[in-house]
């Protein structure tokens, strides 16, 4: 679904360069959950904005779904974002004057969904996300968390196929977060790519596979359920052995096995 070639970019303010990304080789399969950490300032939202068509590479190649990027238009980019991608912020981003539902409401008036619709759809996406009951609330009179599912019900009402999250919990308790990362969960379960960037390392390791990024450059891949970890210097393309199985069905079945574990014997325990 995702395939970056050499990309590089650089940010230039007066005569400082600044290379927030440094021949970055990355490969997601459809159906993939990706977790990408790393340490502040190291290019993970460059990463993102080029992953989700908001910015372009200096230099490399970067097709989504097999298109190379480079040969759209800002209009054509705009309608791609739109048709394939669901963007989640860390800020959450809602309009504080419109109501969740006016908020869900935005990305169909976008894409020319009819009204009736338009309803229905966003009644099933605040459905999904637990928040049918507070949809007439505006974004200030709800929690974070709340507002974060609001925001992720934006992101999925249009049905896209890839998920770009850039630290959904970083504003959120640890509590809330893991709710959050559990809708992941059950996205990438129904089919949907995802890319989650975070800085907790708990979190990465819940999903499919870990790419680490240092100066603008990818470290190392983790696989999170064997815990093993191999070098590959700035490549993580298809010669990655942890690319061999998509990853989109872990991360579904170990949740599905820690809630089942915890529920294996619970008569004989309690006669004790
Ligand atoms: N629009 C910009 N203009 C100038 N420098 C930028 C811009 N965006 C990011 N940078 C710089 O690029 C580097 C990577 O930034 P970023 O991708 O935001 O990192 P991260 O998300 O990992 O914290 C940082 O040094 C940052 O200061
Ligand atoms: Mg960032």
């Amino acid at each position: 679904m995702i395939e970056l070639n050499d990309v590089s970019k650089t940010y230039r303010i007066g005569d400082e360069e600044v290379k927030a990304l440094n021949h970055v080789d990355l490969t997601v399969e459809a159906g993939a959950f990706v977790g990408v950490t790393g340490p502040s300032g190291s290019g993970k939202s460059t990463l993102m904005h080029i992953i989700g068509c908001l910015d372009t590479a200096d230099s490399g190649a970067y097709r989504l779904d097999g298109q190379p990027i480079e040969h759209y238009s800002e209009n054509e980019l705009a309608a791609i974002r739109n048709r394939k991608i669901g963007f989640i912020f860390q800020s959450f981003n809602l309009i504080a004057r419109m109501t969740l539902e006016e908020n869900v409401e935005l990305p169909l008036i976008y894409q020319g969904v009819p009204s009736h619709l338009r309803k229905m759809r966003v009644e099933a996406a605040l459905e999904q996300v637990g928040l049918a009951d507070r949809r007439k609330h505006t974004p200030n009179s709800i929690s974070g968390g709340q507002q974060q599912r609001a925001a992720i019900a934006r992101a999925v009402v249009t049905e896209p196929a890839l998920i770009l999250a850039d630290e959904p919990t970083g504003n959120l308790d640890s509590k809330t977060g893991e709710n959050i990362i559990a809708l992941f969960h059950s996205f990438n379960a129904a089919g949907k790519t995802i890319v989650l960037i975070t800085h907790d390392d708990r979190i990465a390791r819940e999903t499919g596979r870990v790419i680490r990024i240092m100066d603008g450059a990818i470290d190392r891949i983790a696989r999170p359920d064997t815990g093993t970890q191999t070098q590959v210097a700035e490549t993580a393309g298809q010669s990655d052995p942890t690319n061999a199985a998509p990853n989109g069905d872990h991360s579904g079945a170990a949740t599905g096995n820690g809630i089942d574990a915890g529920e294996k014997q619970p008569g004989k325990r309690s006669k004790r």
